[in-house]
């Protein structure tokens, strides 16, 4: 029986070998395992990618929203960390990485529903809630591109101007998708990546990248993730062991040459779902923004009658692989309770799409043949 995986990394690596083995002799050859020269290429061209000032290696992806968030309450607060009275505006529909990284930075998330069709934090209730809370309360805003799918960033600029907010992109799922024609992670004060292996750009392992134009906050970041020093014998800040590998590095490097052809790849993958997948009734479809570029990291869908975990398993008995991202939304998660968040109204949309979303495989390499067979036995369950 043919199987149809989520990603298939054997089949990538493959395709890229040839860059990726020589790319991994280079550093064999001349032993920068620290620092090496592979980070300060990746960081310039992704840089000149994005359209930035700076891009600064980071551990992982989590370890960019950290550092990201930790240099802004050192640069606006004159604080190491922020504190529980300081709130940042996320959504409880991502990874927990996101909500966690706001906690690790000292702050309190506040966690506000999202929009049902495009399942990305919704702006207008942003804004009701800066209009109904204490002025200063909140000091930032943490979008969450999900499944590669830009957030309505006019609005979200719009509302960080008005209410003197910084925004922190989390871009962990949408490397190389844009907003009106401008790369998510260049539109707030910070952007954090994540190179984890199944992302768009992914590395052998864990890595990410931040983004941003402000100097200052690319200089404490480059602190921090050096223990919290310019001399790491000598630190200011309370820092961390957050540097992205050399190897890491040199990994992404060779596959960043494909971004752009492996997010068309998906595009079309997508494209093929979206056209043959159309009128069934009791599944919704992702949904496209005309400002956006969608990354296409995730191909998502949800049902309105019938059992998930049935769907799910008639798919896997014919080999098709299905994931579910997010099957909890972080406010119902231990470690967001007893009083260490807020949630906002209801988060009803967050919760229902917890319950209904499934994934479809958007490997960039599927063959037409292999999404055709995905439309069929989609098409079969309804
Ligand atoms: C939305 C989101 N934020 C943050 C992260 C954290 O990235 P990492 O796994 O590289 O730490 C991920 C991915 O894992 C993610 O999907």
């Amino acid at each position: 029986m043919k199987q149809i995986p989520m990603l298939d990394l054997k089949l990538e690596y493959e395709y890229m070998k040839s860059d990726i083995d020589a790319a991994l002799r280079t550093c064999l050859d001349h032993q920068k395992w620290i620092l090496g020269p592979e980070v300060k290429e990746l960081e310039d061209k992704i840089a000149a990618y994005l359209g930035v000032k700076h891009c600064i290696g980071a551990s992982s992806g989590t370890e960019a929203l950290v550092m990201s968030l930790r240099a802004l309450a050192i640069k606006l607060k004159d604080r190491e960390f922020f504190d529980e009275a300081d709130e940042i505006i996320t959504t409880p529909f991502t990874f927990t990485a996101t909500g966690d990284a706001i906690l690790r930075a000292g702050a309190t998330p506040v966690f506000i529903d999202i929009d049902p069709e495009t399942y990305n934090i919704d702006a207008r209730k942003i804004r009701e809630y800066l209009a109904s809370s204490q002025k200063g309360k909140v000091v930032g805003i943490l979008p969450v591109h999900l499944y590669g799918l830009s957030c309505d960033m006019n609005e979200i600029m719009q509302l960080a101007q008005e209410f003197n907010l910084f925004i922190v992109e989390d871009v962990a799922q949408a490397f190389g998708g844009s907003w009106k024609g401008r790369k998510l992670g260049s539109i707030g004060n910070a952007g954090a990546f994540s190179f984890f292996p199944s992302k768009n750009l992914g590395g052998f392992g864990d890595g990410g990248i931040m983004s941003t134009n402000d100097d200052l906050v690319a200089e404490i970041i480059r602190m921090l993730l050096k223990h919290g020093g310019k001399d790491k014998y000598n630190v200011d800040h309370v820092g961390y062991n957050g540097r992205l590998d050399t190897l890491q590095a040199a990994v992404v490097l060779a596959k960043f040459k494909y971004i752009d052809e492996f997010n068309e790849r998906r595009g079309k993958v997508a494209g093929h779902y979206n056209s043959s997948l159309k009128g069934i009734n009791g599944l919704t479809l992702p949904k496209s923004l005309p400002d956006a570029n969608h990354a296409w990291h995730q191909y998502t869908v949800r049902i309105s009658n019938g059992s998930r975990d049935e769907v799910q398993k008639q798919l896997k008995d014919k080999g098709i692989s299905t994931m579910i991202y997010y099957p909890y939304p972080l406010h119902k998660m231990k470690v967001f309770g007893n009083g260490r968040s807020k949630t906002f109204g209801n988060l009803v949309n967050a919760e229902l799409a917890s319950a209904s979303v499934f994934s479809l495989p958007v490997e960039p390499l599927q063959s037409a043949e292999d999404t055709a067979y995905v439309v069929e036995y989609v098409k079969e369950l309804s």
